[in-house]
């Protein structure tokens, strides 16, 4: 045999192997694609705090409320989202069960992730700091959640033996079927452990995302953008990318009411050092937004040396929020660009909004984060006013609450 069929023989053997071994495995490998209206939309689900279902009480509900709030509520709430937006991925940042509450982790898990398997769409989930509160470590809890239906998480990269923490991957999301880019990854999504508490005692406070993750970061970002522009279907520009994770950088500290969109209610409880992680995105260049969560009360979006840092907003019932204040969740989506010939290109642009868990789960802060070329003639242009308050009207027209910058 030929190098090339050896190979090819020995990846149709294991994957043979592994369907023997595990029948559900190898169906649970789905490719992530942009649908044939060239679009790919992603439900982020933070801090969702499961306890043990409905003996679980909620947290800072009105006194009213109390006797007939529970976990399902949350449950509910994520079956909801699905229903209403119907996404090709969900994905889960952390703190999915809240350990403390949880008397028997598994168990806890296959609730919190529950309205997730049942509806058949891929699932990620990364953890936060309170998932490893309960009988399972974080090893324990990430390869319990890797096990279950329907989830394209994964424990750690293979070629990354001793990366730190657990959780870390990438899922590459494709073109339109059939079209030029069905074999090409057009988006990238990285999901990373930022962990739970140093462990340096010269350093108190929460964890942070390690060099060992970062150089596997940029070693996958390099990976991504050569195989992006290589033959067939080079492409120019590299794909954008978006990265999920629990624990907020510092730089979510660089804004204030001026600057971002949505809100912030309580403090940004980072690590009490700067890893570098943001210095290392802005240096890849390929992610356009960060998406966390761990703080409840804060929902917003702001954007930094042209990467949006945004938080999803506390979603979980069994989890600190404010009374009156609704639980929420966001939305992403991306959209190609249409050929003149017809076909599907590249991601053209990448919007978001968010939810609300009241009666019509209404729709709040819509923003376009990204767009193909604009950044470079917003930089370009950011002191002209003229011709960026024209950009900015146009798009006043079609979302009523686009943000001042
Ligand atoms: C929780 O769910 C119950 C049952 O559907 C509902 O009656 C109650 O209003 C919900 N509570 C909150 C705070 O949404
Ligand atoms: C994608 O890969 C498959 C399998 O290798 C091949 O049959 C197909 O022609 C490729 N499509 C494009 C658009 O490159
Ligand atoms: C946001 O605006 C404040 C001034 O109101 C400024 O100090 C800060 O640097 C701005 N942040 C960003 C990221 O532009």
């Amino acid at each position: 045999m030929k190098p090339d069929n050896r190979s090819m023989f020995r990846v149709v053997f294991c994957l043979f192997i592994v369907s023997l071994l595990f029948p559900g495995c190898v169906e649970a490998v789905r490719q992530l694609r942009f649908n044939r209206q060239g679009q790919f939309k992603i439900l982020q689900v933070a801090d969702m705090h499961y306890g043990n279902g409905k003996t679980t009480p909620c947290e800072d509900v009105f006194p009213s409320q109390m006797p007939t709030c529970s976990d399902l509520n949350t449950t509910a709430f994520v079956r909801r989202m699905i229903h209403a937006e119907k996404p090709d991925l969900i994905v889960f940042t952390g703190d999915n069960i809240y350990g403390f509450s949880a008397s028997i982790a598994q168990k806890s898990l296959d609730a919190a992730f529950a309205a997730a398997v049942e509806s058949n769409i891929p699932w990620a989930a990364v953890l936060g700091n309170h998932d490893q509160e309960s009988t399972l470590s974080r090893e324990g809890v990430m390869k319990h959640i890797v096990g279950m239906k329907n989830t394209i998480s994964r424990l750690n990269p293979s070629d990354a033996p001793n990366i730190d923490g657990f959780g870390n991957y990438n899922l590459e999301v494709s073109g339109v079927e059939g079209s030029g880019l069905h074999n090409k990854s057009v988006l990238n999504v990285y999901l990373l452990d930022s962990g739970d508490y140093s462990t340096d005692p010269t350093i108190p406070g929460y964890g942070w995302i390690k060099k060992s993750q970062q150089k596997w970061f940029m070693r996958t970002s390099k990976k991504l953008k050569r195989a992006y522009r290589s033959e067939p279907v080079a492409q120019k520009q590299p794909a954008p990318a978006l990265a999920y994770f629990h624990i907020p950088l510092p730089e979510y500290a660089s804004f204030d009411a001026s600057n971002y969109t949505g809100v912030k209610q309580e403090g940004i409880s980072s690590a009490n050092i700067n890893s570098g992680f943001f210095k290392t995105i802005v240096e890849a260049g390929d992610v356009k937004a960060v998406f966390i969560g761990h703080d409840h009360l804060n929902d917003f979006c702001g954007k930094l040396s042209n990467v949006n840092l945004c938080y999803a907003g506390g979603f979980g019932y069994h989890a600190y929020g404010k009374a009156g204040w609704s639980r929420r969740s966001r939305v992403v989506q991306a959209t190609l660009e249409k050929m003149k010939n017809g076909g599907w290109g590249g991601v053209e642009s990448i919007k978001t909004w968010k939810r609300l868990d009241d009666s019509d789960l209404s729709t709040i802060d819509p923003q376009i984060l990204w767009r193909k070329n604009t950044f470079a003639s917003n930089q370009v242009y950011s002191k002209k006013k003229s011709s960026r308050a024209g950009n900015m009207d146009l798009r006043k027209q079609q979302y009523k609450c686009y943000p001042e910058e």
